[in-house]
């Protein structure tokens, strides 16, 4: 093994570039891992990886732009790392060798567009760009769905979010111009064509990126967990809180502790409301799918306690603003961005109000950015 810099990937030649884009949530928001329903599609910002073989049998060289970093990997000695973004990296290779796939040698450079810690899931796109590329290179002949499922497990071993699957789904199957309506238990998911023109979506990231996200973000699942688990005594049917009523809940609610009681309540109503939207975004209701997207966040807010002040404050600001139709905090929560509903006239005006009201109360940057319903992780050289 040698010292990695820059140098070492000076008039570096692709065999092939691999395009892995992040991903925008419209409703459906800590359903995922409760088997529940999403309604996420991928966006026209990506992460870029240039793969080449490098004729070795076992060093890998990979280079972060963005970090400007380099990473050494020795196929024969894979282990979790200091380094959060290495663990995504290490994380896919892991799981791949796991599978027994027959790794070589492999230099890549990775070049990212998208904002760290912003909940448009920069880290689904890392596993899943370099595992559709290793699948690629090496010609392993894993299915897509084994390389979702594989990019969600590295989150899981490697970087200890117990993640569900929305993300790296949607960074690999959504399409161009639609969203994705997915089923959590089964994986079966249906393709809605969205065009909310004269509406644009406007992602308001708060530059706040609290470091509960991951301990809470954990601790909500085993909450659900547990509701499931004081349910099955009465109703022995039940596997998840898919399976579980608003009724069946009232009927246990003497025997759940309160917050268990409004994790579960969150979870069923948002369940419920994701299929509600996708009948009004069907239906061309945009108005009536955007207060979907405000009881969300209310929800998220005040049953779920995943939200922030800075969170809150711009959902709040929106209500008073017409030209938006909905408004919510998107991913996992305590930071990250929120996702409106706008119209297109107003934008800019929008955002230049907003980020000064944000700019005086919090004295931190407002970052805007306007994204479009894109297609999944993609080749492009
Ligand atoms: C993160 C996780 C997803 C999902 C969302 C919340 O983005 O990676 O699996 O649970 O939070 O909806």
């Amino acid at each position: 093994m040698h010292t990695l810099n820059q140098h070492y990937f000076k008039d570096f030649k692709p065999l092939l570039t691999v395009h892995s884009p992040g991903r925008i949530n419209f409703i459906g928001e800590h359903t995922d891992y409760n088997n529940g329903f999403v309604l996420p599609t991928a966006i026209d910002r990506t992460i870029s990886f240039k793969f080449r073989k490098n004729d070795t049998s076992s060093t890998c060289n990979i280079y972060s732009k963005s970090y400007n970093a380099f990473l050494q990997v020795d196929l024969t000695h894979v282990r979790p790392s200091e380094n959060e973004w290495e663990n995504y990296v290490l994380g896919v290779i892991h799981e791949l060798l796991l599978r027994d796939a027959s790794l070589e040698g492999f230099d890549c450079i990775i070049e990212s567009e998208l904002p760290i810690g912003a909940g448009i899931s920069s880290s689904a796109a890392l596993e899943c760009g370099m595992a559709i590329g290793l699948n690629i290179l090496f010609n392993l002949k894993q299915p897509l769905e084994e390389l979702i499922l594989l990019s969600r497990d590295a989150e899981h071993r490697f970087v200890g979010t117990n993640c569900g699957i929305m993300d790296q789904f949607a960074v690999v199957m959504s399409k161009k111009n639609h969203v994705l309506l997915l089923d959590c238990k089964s994986l079966d998911y249906e393709l809605i064509p969205v065009d909310i023109s004269p509406y644009k979506i406007l992602l308001l990231n708060t530059n706040v990126s609290h470091n509960l996200a991951t301990s809470e973000y954990n601790k909500r699942r085993e909450e659900c967990e547990l509701g499931v688990q004081v349910i099955q005594q009465k109703h022995t049917e039940v596997q998840s809180l898919r399976d579980v009523t608003l009724a069946m809940l009232e009927s246990v609610k003497e025997e759940l502790n309160i917050t268990t009681y409004k994790r579960c309540r969150y979870v069923i109503s948002e369940n419920a409301r994701v299929l509600k939207a996708v009948q009004e975004l069907k239906n061309g209701n945009l108005e009536a799918f955007g207060d979907l997207m405000y009881l969300s966040h209310e929800g998220l807010q005040n049953l779920y306690n995943v939200s922030c002040d800075e969170l809150d404050f711009l959902v709040d600001y929106s209500r008073e603003h017409e030209h938006i139709v909905g408004s919510r905090m998107m991913g996992g929560g305590f930071g990250g961005c929120t996702i409106n509903i706008i119209h297109e006239s107003a934008v800019e005006a929008y955002t230049k109000t907003v980020s000064e009201a944000y700019k005086n109360h919090f004295k931190r940057e407002l970052t805007a950015i306007v994204v479009n319903p894109s297609q999944g992780t993609f080749i492009k050289n």
